[in-house]
Order: C-alpha cells, then sequence, then structure tokens
C-alpha cells in the first residue's frame, strides 16, 4: 500500500493524487484521498486505480491545504469503497491512513465495539482510528500546547498495537497538524519551505523537494507548516539526518510501446550494458563493485552464501545458485526470504547473505535481511531503486542501474539480477580459485550477452503466433534443466501473473515424477532446450510428452533440426555460454506471456490482485 500526505500553504489535493500515482506500483485495487477544507475532512474513496479516484475528485477537487491520500493492496477486508483508506475514527475527529498489518486488531476491534465505537470497514486500520480517538478522550485538554494532548493520544495508541504500521494521521479539531508514525512499514519526509510532505518511499517528492528524512523504526514525526520534530517512541526528541534525494533519472514514460511491459522487455539489452558498465576489469580477468564494503579479505574467507528474495528476484537468486557454485566453488542456499526470516537456520559465522530485489521495498526481504543481520551474519543487496529501504538497510551491495520497472511482472531487473550474480561470481571466483584464462573468457561471453540478448527479441512476431496457438489452454508447464531450470520457474510465473493460466515450471527430468499426470492434448509444455550439458537428456525428456499426446513448444539453439523433428513450434534462441542462458533463454517466455495475456484481454501491466511492490509480511 501506498500513503502520502502534506501539511503547507499549497492545495494539498493535487499532491495527493500525483504522489499516489507514483506510488500505485504498491498496490491498486482501491484509493482514496481526505482534504481539509476548513472545518471538516472532505473525504472521496474509489475501488479501482488512481485514475478512477481521480475521475471521482473531478476537475475541481476540494480545496485545503492539509491532506492525506491512500493506495490500497487489500489484507483485511476486500475491495470496496468501505475498506478504502483513509479511515475516520471516533466521530470524524481522527483521520488516518495506514500501511502494515495490526496482528491483535480483533481483539482492540471488540474492546472498542464494547466502549461504543461504530465500525464502518472490515479493515484493520479503522480499529487504530478509533483507538487515537480513545486516546483522546482519555487525554486532557492541554490549551497551552495543543499538539501534546494529540501526540500523547497517538502514543497511547500505538503502544496498544501489535504488528506494523506506516500511519499519517490527521484531526478535525486540530488543523495545519499532522503525525507520522513508523513500524515495520517505511516512511519518509519530505521537508519544503513552508510546506511538509509524508510518504511511504520518496518517489511522491521527487519535483518538490529534494530534502527528505528517513523515519526509522518506533519514530514518530509531528508536521506543520512551520516545521517538523521526530521523536522515539521511549526517548524523547530525537536529531535526524535530512537527506538530500537521490534518484535515479530514468525515463518512465511508454514511448511509443503499448504497455510498459513490451517497453521493459525490449529495454534489456541497454539495461544489461548499464549492469556492466564500469564493472568488467579486463586486466585483472575480474569484475569490480564500489559498494560491496568488503575486503578482499574478508571475501576469500567467505564459507557460505545465501541468497534470499520475493517471487521474481527469488528466481534470479536460483540462477545465482548455480552461477556462484559453479563460477567460485562456494556453497550457496537460496531461501524464501519469508522463510528464511522464521526459519532460524543454523548460519555459519563467515556466511554472506544477499537480499535479490527490484523495489528494495519487498516486506519479507527486508525482514529477512535485519534478521541475519542481528545474528551478525554481513547482509548485502542486489538492489534496482536507489535509496529504497532495503538498500539503506543492507551493510553494502550492488545496483542494478536497471532504471525504472514499472510494469508489475518483472522483466528487466530478473535480467539484470541474473547478470549482476554473474559477476559477483566472477569476482569471487577469481578471488579464490578461478583462473586468469577462464576470467577472461566469462567477461568476454558477458560482453556479447546484451547483443545475444536483442537477437532473442526478434522471435516476437513468431511468438505472438504461438500465443495465438496456445491462447485457451488453461494448464502450461514450463520444463528445463540445471541454468534453465529457474528459467522454466520464471516463464511460468509470469504467464500465471498476467494471463491467470495455471502454469508450473519444473526440471524437465522431475517431471515425469508427478506433472506428467497433467499431460495431455490441449496441455502444452514449453522446452528450454538450448546445445549444452543436459541437452540429450532434456531430448528424451521432451520425447516422453510427445509420446503422450502433449503439444511442445521448444525453444531451441539455431538450426537444431533434432529439435524441430519433435516439437510442434520451435522458437530459435542465440547460442550464448550455458551460464548465461537463463538471460538469453527468459525472453521468449516473457513474450509469450505479454502476447498471451493480451489476446485474452488481461490488464498487462496492473494484473488482477498483485502489487509491484509487496509492503506487508
Ligand atoms: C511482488 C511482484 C513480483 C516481484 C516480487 C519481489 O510480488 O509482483 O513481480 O518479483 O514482489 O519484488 P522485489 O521488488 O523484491 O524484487
Amino acid at each position: 500500500c501506498g500513503i502520502v500526505g502534506y501539511v503547507g500553504s499549497d492545495n494539498a489535493g493535487s499532491f495527493l493524487v500525483d504522489g499516489l500515482r507514483r506510488l500505485e506500483y504498491r498496490g491498486y485495487d482501491s484509493a482514496g484521498v481526505a482534504i481539509f477544507g476548513g472545518t471538516s475532512f472532505s473525504v472521496t474513496r474509489s475501488v479501482g486505480r488512481i485514475d478512477a479516484l481521480a475521475s471521482q475528485l473531478g476537475t475541481v477537487p476540494p480545496t485545503g491545504t492539509l491532506g492525506l491520500g491512500h493506495t490500497r493492496w487489500a489484507t483485511h477486508g476486500p475491495a470496496t469503497v468501505e475498506n478504502a483508506h483513509p479511515h475516520l475514527g471516533g466521530d470524524g475527529e481522527v483521520v488516518l491512513v495506514h500501511n502494515g498489518v495490526i496482528e491483535n486488531f480483533q481483539v482492540l476491534k471488540d474492546e472498542l465495539i464494547a466502549k461504543g465505537y461504530h465500525f464502518a470497514s472490515a479493515t484493520d486500520s479503522e480499529v487504530i482510528a478509533h483507538l487515537v480517538a480513545e486516546g483522546l478522550k482519555n487525554t486532557p485538554e492541554t490549551p497551552d500546547q495543543p499538539n501534546i494532548r494529540y501526540l500523547t493520544a497517538v502514543q497511547w495508541a500505538i503502544s496498544r498495537l501489535r504488528g506494523t504500521y506506516g500511519l499519517a494521521i490527521a484531526f478535525r479539531d486540530h488543523p495545519n497538524f499532522m503525525i507520522a508514525a513508523r513500524f515495520g512499514s517505511p516512511l519518509v519526509i519530505g521537508v519544503g519551505k513552508g510546506e511538509y510532505f509524508v510518504a511511504s518511499d520518496a518517489s511522491p517528492l521527487v519535483g518538490r523537494t529534494d530534502r527528505i528524512v528517513y523515519l526509522a523504526d518506533h519514530q514518530i514525526a509531528v508536521l506543520t507548516p512551520e516545521g517538523f520534530s521526530v521523536l522515539h517512541r521511549d526517548q524523547g526528541k530525537v536529531r535526524v539526518d535530512i537527506r538530500p534525494l537521490e534518484t535515479e533519472s530514468g525515463e518512465s514514460s511508454l514511448e511509443g510501446f503499448d504497455h510498459y511491459m513490451l517497453k521493459e522487455i525490449y529495454e534489456q539489452p541497454e539495461a544489461l550494458r548499464n549492469a556492466m558498465r564500469g564493472r568488467l576489469d579486463d586486466e585483472n580477468a575480474t569484475a569490480v563493485f564500489g559498494g560491496l564494503n568488503l575486503t578482499p579479505q574478508q571475501l576469500r574467507t567467505v564459507e557460505r552464501i545465501i541468497l534470499t528474495g520475493c517471487g521474481t528476484s527469488w528466481h534470479s537468486a536460483l540462477v545465482g545458485e548455480y552461477l556462484i557454485e559453479d563460477l567460485a566453488r562456494i556453497p550457496v542456499n537460496v531461501e524464501y526470504a519469508s522463510e528464511l526470516r522464521y526459519r532460524n537456520p543454523p548460519i555459519e559465522n563467515n556466511t554472506l547473505v544477499f537480499g535479490i530485489t527490484q523495489s528494495g521495498e519487498t516486506a519479507d526481504t527486508l525482514a529477512a535481511l535485519r534478521e541475519t543481520k542481528r545474528k551478525g551474519h554481513r547482509a548485502l543487496a542486489v538492489c534496482n531503486v536507489v535509496g529504497s529501504s532495503i538498500a539503506q538497510a543492507a551493510d553494502g551491495g550492488v545496483y542494478l542501474h536497471a532504471g525504472p520497472e514499472i510494469g508489475v511482472a518483472s522483466t528487466k531487473a530478473f535480467t539484470s539480477q541474473c547478470c549482476v550474480l554473474a559477476m559477483l561470481a566472477l569476482y569471487f571466483g577469481r578471488l579464490r580459485h578461478l583462473s586468469f584464462e577462464s576470467g577472461k573468457s566469462i567477461i568476454e561471453d558477458l560482453r556479447q550477452l546484451p547483443n545475444a540478448v536483442q537477437q532473442a527479441l526478434t522471435c516476437n512476431e513468431q511468438v505472438r503466433d504461438v500465443a495465438k496457438k496456445y491462447q485457451n489452454a488453461s494448464t502450461v508447464l514450463y520444463l528445463g534443466r540445471q541454468y534453465n531450470f529457474p528459467t522454466a520457474l520464471e516463464g511460468a510465473l509470469k504467464l500465471k501473473e498476467i494471463s491467470y493460466i495455471h502454469a508450473e515450471g519444473y526440471p524437465a527430468a522431475e517431471m515425469k515424477h508427478g506433472p506428467i499426470a497433467l499431460v495431455d492434448d490441449e496441455t502444452p509444455s514449453v522446452f528450454i532446450i538450448p546445445r549444452g550439458t543436459t541437452y540429450d537428456k532434456v531430448m528424451s525428456n521432451m520425447e516422453e510428452v510427445k509420446a503422450r499426446g502433449g503439444p511442445v513448444i521448444a525453444l531451441a539453439s539455431e538450426d537444431d533440426p533434432q529439435v524441430q523433428a519433435v516439437a510442434d513450434d520451435v522458437i530459435a534462441v542465440p547460442q550464448v555460454a550455458e551460464f548465461l542462458q537463463p538471460i538469453v533463454n527468459v525472453v521468449p517466455l516473457q513474450l509469450l506471456s505479454y502476447h498471451i495475456a493480451l489476446l485474452r484481454g488481461c490488464d498487462v501491466d496492473k494484473p488482477r490482485n498483485l502489487a509491484k511492490s509487496v509492503t506487508v509480511e
């Protein structure tokens, strides 16, 4: 979910709506704003995208110099107007927006209902609004310093919460005043001249101010048009650093493409060049990184690497496992971030933990990194968004420099992550056993990669025809081995995410132990079968599917008559070194899911139920 807030002398509405558009990647089930109009809040909420909210607000939105806004990704309660934020507390004296999850909301709700509070929504967030109202009721007036009373009420309310929150709260009877509070859900304060902003990340602030404060957990900020101050929940006033707002410049318009996903698929050759720029060192046949914050000596003693992430980033972590074990001979474990956090595995001392993340905001990945850090391990990030929560929480890391990724289905971030992981594997390898000659040939292979991806993109028309043929399938299997097993998983995820067709990725040989039962003449299998070490074995797996009447789409090297003789459709991919095959082979799979989704009339860039960045656990 996304939060925006404004206190100043300008009209709040335009900042709120623009800001919410920039936060839409965090969820787009429903959205709302509350603008203070002199005596009360005018609250506008709607189901669906920010566009729906904007059209409901009309050409003349409510005027006011203080306001809050929210875009939601539903947790408690479906996407309805009633469940959309902002929520009102008491009889409308409190208005708030909330990110996060309140675990004890039912207990608190029962308590508040018993006290006579009326609930208008099914959300956990509304509980906080009433709780603050209850806090106000129990806090005596402080006529000389009214702020204190409001602050005390909020402090009391949040002391009762179990769970996570990023909150922005305003008050009908105390205008020109806003409180923001953070625990486990990011919030930033934008520092302007005579105006202050709250947001769940820095993106809405770009162009409005270049000075920001990242709130830490347990911090509470008080904002008025005259200034702001920050307190720690238990320790009183704290000094905070005002930092320059660092943003990656990057075009975020469609530039003639029909969808961001397609544009981002086509941006991959350039994104790969950017990921490698300045990082390949021919003289030493290695890669160089500026921000790992580890000495070569420290890296030589690393005994294990854990790669963790969610969704597509978890798939690039799987590619990373093959890469690092192959090239650097360091044992690697790949963990779902959401599992790692609670599994509490024994971890050897000299272990590096890498969080892999496009957005740098995924709550599970952030929590997993924090947990491993707490236990004394170095937590690093492979991240795209500069200055994001994970980039800040990590001890060091590598940026992708892929530019903004807007389409919810991740494409260029995946290939850039694989590329960065390949360079990390090269770097670690060269500090250990990898020879100068091997290092040089890996660099050569990496250099050819952007052109190979460019060439892979030329299959677009052909993939569209294949998509037409299979658009009505209800299940699709994706099969590959070794480096192409994670590629199969990623191909299946892409199809699921945007076309809502059930798909499964499997190691090609493992398929005969279960999923082969799904094979019939209406269930296509996509085989990833470029020339390489397991080619003959995958060929046999492909025959097994054909023998059972299953249609086969093969991703094969150019001029492969053997595959052509068996598969129903063959998409040719350029031959690259085996360790780089996922980066090239995923391209036709991205295009296949794109075209199938389009043919089925799905919203490619904003598929149902998903969010670009999931900021709740
Ligand atoms: C969400 C997105 C996925 C993404 C995952 C991890 O679920 O819909 O596309 O792969 O989060 O995101 P991250 O930003 O951490 O890579």
